[in-house]
């Protein structure tokens, strides 16, 4: 954990985790208490596409995608305060890792399997769960991925049981902790 950075530089906040972990919610949740500017990767790439992101993988492949999610990261503004929520996948490549890094505090969105699973596949827009066994697939994925949210977050937060406004407050709550410099933020909440 990287504390250092935490209390050096905790001026943004990136969301990491896997499909269904909450982050595009959450990140609305905290754009709404911080005022932080929001940035979303799907987002951004879906909009320089001009497509939604099942039919990027489907037109473009998974490695444009990938390449694009890069570029979204990269060519972000960095002057501002800013939530970034990021795909599942970001973590697959170190070159993103160090943008985050660079600019974040990184919290990883975490739940027990099941809850991410069920959560993930209530709507059918993850093309990498579009095949014949998508449990199987999620699983494998998690599990080539767990090390990965683990060896670059800051701050994990378990979301199984909280709701997205409960979650928010959690990550505020630990950043006031470490010292982040957001005890002005947690002011700002509303409920
Ligand atoms: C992906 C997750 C998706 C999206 C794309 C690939 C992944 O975002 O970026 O479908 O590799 O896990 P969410 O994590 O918001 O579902």
């Amino acid at each position: 954990m990287r504390y250092w950075m935490v209390n050096r530089r905790g001026r943004s906040i990136a969301l990491i985790g896997m499909m269904g972990a909450g982050k595009s919610s959450v990140g609305r949740c905290l754009h709404r208490r911080t005022g932080f500017v929001l940035h979303d990767t799907d987002e951004i790439v879906s909009a320089n596409f001009g497509m939604p992101i099942p039919e990027i993988f489907t037109e473009h492949g998974e490695e444009k995608f990938r390449e694009a999610e890069t570029g979204a990261l990269r060519h972000m503004r960095t002057e501002e305060q800013m939530i970034i929520v990021t795909g599942g996948g970001i973590v697959l490549r170190k070159e993103n890792v160090d943008v985050l890094r660079s600019q974040a505090v990184i919290v990883w969105l975490d739940a027990d399997e099941k809850t991410l699973f069920a959560r993930a596949s209530q709507k059918r827009n993850r093309p990498l769960l579009q095949t014949k066994h998508p449990r199987k697939a999620f699983s494998q994925i998690l599990g080539s991925r767990r090390t990965l949210y683990a060896n670059i977050a800051d701050i994990r937060i378990d979301t199984s049981a909280l709701t997205d406004e409960e979650v928010a407050v959690a990550i505020l709550t630990k950043l006031r902790r470490m010292n982040c410099k957001s005890e002005s933020l947690i002011g700002t909440e509303t409920s």
